[in-house]
């Protein structure tokens, strides 16, 4: 195989994913899938070549001109469609979270391993070149040990409006935005083994037809379908002592932020805006870092795909990564229900 012929599901997040694909001089988009044929005629307008278009993913995971299948539909979607793809023998790339609960998840990782195709998160957060910058420093030693991290995501009025999967069960915020920042600083802070998280999580302002996109004004019937979190945040300790405060919220009464903070013995970071704070000389010093945008985050994650696909590059984020971040999100999701604390004990 000199090039890879991807399928994207999806036609929301689908898009940038398969642009990015499209660039690569070693990757085409040869299909698209959604049950909306109107949202993928538009797409396909995009393309200077021929696409075909389905609507029933079980018929295009078995057409044998496709290779791999990116997956960007809602929450609950996610794992029959990937477990599909792998069943087919396609490698397989799945937008963030990994599924809508952990025991799906688990199943998927479980399959796609065994058919041994090349398995990967698509996480625009970790792929970014801020957070890709931080990850060298932590490799280079520049923070000494990291031991303690702050993640936070929050959303003034930000529950999204457009598609009822993301308020039904499997959906909600932390799963939607927690988990890029879990992800992220889990990721720098190196992957440690999680063993046990308290977390309080609810539902404050979605069931209200409150802090609804920008504001916008809901129907009763998507209000009322609303059974997942609007806020969730807790604390995670792993097995090596490091310890993650993390926040995730679509709606509240506070400024938007996107943010992590990082604690190490050498030195700390922040995300936003980019900085690196040390000692020198018995002297505070903060740094600020510009990195470059160009290849951009959605072009690191369809590189780094095609890579692993065509020249057996080992897979830097593989779906069992997003299994241990949902066991994560499903443990604290857990601990708020029990009111008390969850034991984890992910497979890693
Ligand atoms: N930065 C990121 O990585 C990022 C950003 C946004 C969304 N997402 C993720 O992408 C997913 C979708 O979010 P979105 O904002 O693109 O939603 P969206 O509603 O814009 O798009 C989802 C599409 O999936 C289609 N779909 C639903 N069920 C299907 C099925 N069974 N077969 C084929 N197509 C189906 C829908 O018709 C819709 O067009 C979510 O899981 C979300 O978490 C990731």
């Amino acid at each position: 195989m000199s090039v890879v012929r991807a399928c994207i599901v999806g036609m929301g997040i689908g898009r940038p994913n398969g642009r990015a694909i499209e660039k690569n001089a070693r990757g085409t988009v040869v299909a698209l899938c959604d049950v909306l044929e109107d949202r993928m005629q538009d797409y396909a307008k995009e393309f200077d070549h021929d696409v075909k278009l389905y609507t029933d993913y079980h018929e295009m995971c078995k057409d044998p001109e496709i290779d791999a299948v990116f997956v960007g539909t809602p929450n609950q979607y996610h794992v029959p469609i990937a477990l599909e793809a792998v069943k087919n023998g396609k490698h397989v790339m799945s937008t963030k979270p990994l599924a809508d609960a952990e025991g799906p998840a688990k199943e998927l990782v479980e399959a796609a391993e065994a058919a041994g195709v090349v398995n990967m998160m698509s996480l625009s957060m970790r792929f970014s070149n801020e957070i890709r910058y931080l990850k060298r420093l932590a490799e280079q030693d520049t923070f000494g040990e990291l031991y303690y991290a702050r993640a936070r995501s929050v959303r003034r009025s930000g529950i999204p409006d457009w598609n009822l999967g993301f308020v039904q069960k499997g959906g909600g915020a932390f799963r939607d935005m927690g988990v890029h920042v879990l992800d992220s600083s889990w990721y720098l802070l190196g992957m440690p083994r999680p063993v046990s998280v308290l977390g309080v999580a609810g539902a404050k302002f979605g069931p209200r037809g409150q802090g609804y996109w920008n504001y916008h004004e809901v129907s009763e019937s998507y209000s009322s379908a609303y059974a997942a979190d609007d806020f969730g945040g807790g604390f995670i300790l792993f097995e090596d002592g490091t310890g993650l405060q993390i926040e995730s919220f679509w709606a509240s009464h506070q400024k938007d932020e996107v943010n992590i903070e990082l604690f190490g013995t050498e030195a700390g970071a922040k995300l936003k805006p980019l900085q690196l704070y040390k000692t020198v000389n018995g002297a505070p010093q903060d740094v600020s870092i510009e990195v470059q945008q160009q290849p951009t985050g959605w072009d690191n994650i369809a590189n780094h795909w095609i890579e692993c696909i065509l020249d057996g590059v080992p897979c830097s984020a593989p779906l069992r990564h997003g299994l241990v971040v949902q066991q994560m999100m499903e443990g604290l999701l857990l601990s708020a229900q029990l009111g008390k604390e969850v034991r984890l004990d992910p497979a890693m």
